[in-house]
């Protein structure tokens, strides 16, 4: 089996005013400078008005840094919005498309998905995306199905191994404090890899990175990211603390 680095990435969401959300930056890249020989990528996703500054604050660590939305077109008239060109003018690395958030609060379809993520590597960034289904999908035994589907509906033509990560948060455990167990997430993980395999060839599905995300904290972290299929995490609440997120990042 490939050997997959695995990828420890915090996404902010709305949290963080520039004393804090700096301070979260430079204390998880003090961490990293500090045991440089950790065995994952750490990425951190700040809202935008805290990017620059957190590029600033983790410079020289190799904390990466990525934005949580981009728009599909390169600029225009599209008030608010950000375009990947943008993020990676900034210094921007990655960036998360079709989080369940923004899917939800802005209606956004896997087609729209399938867009940005395409922006994001026209961009030279790493697309980070995010698929999973709902209580109500997983209760109506929908579970492979909306993943499969949502995963083909989203992924970019030109995706790799190297411009895509795949993340996988079921909604229901999202911020719940309601994890998956390891049962759940595995088997999931392992759908998806099938599937990666069946849009892009065993060698690319092999080799692409699958995110668990979802209620991700230090005490249930080591036993989602030893799973075969499970190639680290996406964490949401855990990561706004640097103790938190660097135990994930150490269990990995
Ligand atoms: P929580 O870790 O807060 O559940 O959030 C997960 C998430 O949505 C990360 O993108």
């Amino acid at each position: 089996m490939t050997k997959r680095r695995p990828l420890i990435a915090g996404n902010w969401k709305m949290n963080g005013l520039k004393a804090d959300g700096l301070a979260l930056a430079a204390g998880v890249a003090a961490k990293l400078k500090a045991e440089p020989n950790v065995a994952c990528d750490l990425l951190v996703c700040p809202p935008f008005t805290l990017l620059a500054g957190v590029i600033d604050a983790v410079a020289g660590s190799g904390v990466a840094v990525g934005g949580q939305d981009c728009h599909a077109k390169v600029s225009g008239a599209h008030t608010g919005d950000t375009s990947a060109t943008m993020l990676a003018d900034l210094g921007c690395k990655y960036v998360i498309v079709g989080h369940s958030e923004r899917r939800t609060d802005h209606g956004e379809s896997d087609a729209v998905v399938k867009a940005k993520a395409t922006a994001a590597h026209a961009a030279g960034l790493i697309a980070v995306v995010c698929i999973g289904e709902t209580l109500a999908q997983r209760d109506a035994g929908q579970t492979f199905e909306v993943n499969r589907s949502q995963l083909r509906g989203s992924l970019p033509e030109d995706a790799t191994a190297a411009n895509t990560v795949i993340a996988y948060e079921p909604v229901w455990a999202i911020g719940t404090g309601r994890v998956a167990t390891p049962a759940q997430a595995q088997e999931v993980h392992a759908v998806i890899r099938a599937e990666l395999a069946a849009i892009q060839g065993p060698a690319v599905a092999e080799r692409t990175r699958i995110l668990y995300g979802g209620s991700l904290k230090p005490d249930n972290a080591k036993e989602l990211l030893a799973l075969p299929d499970v190639d680290g995490g996406l964490i949401g609440g855990a990561a706004l603390k640097v103790e938190d997120f660097w135990a994930i990042a150490t269990s990995a």
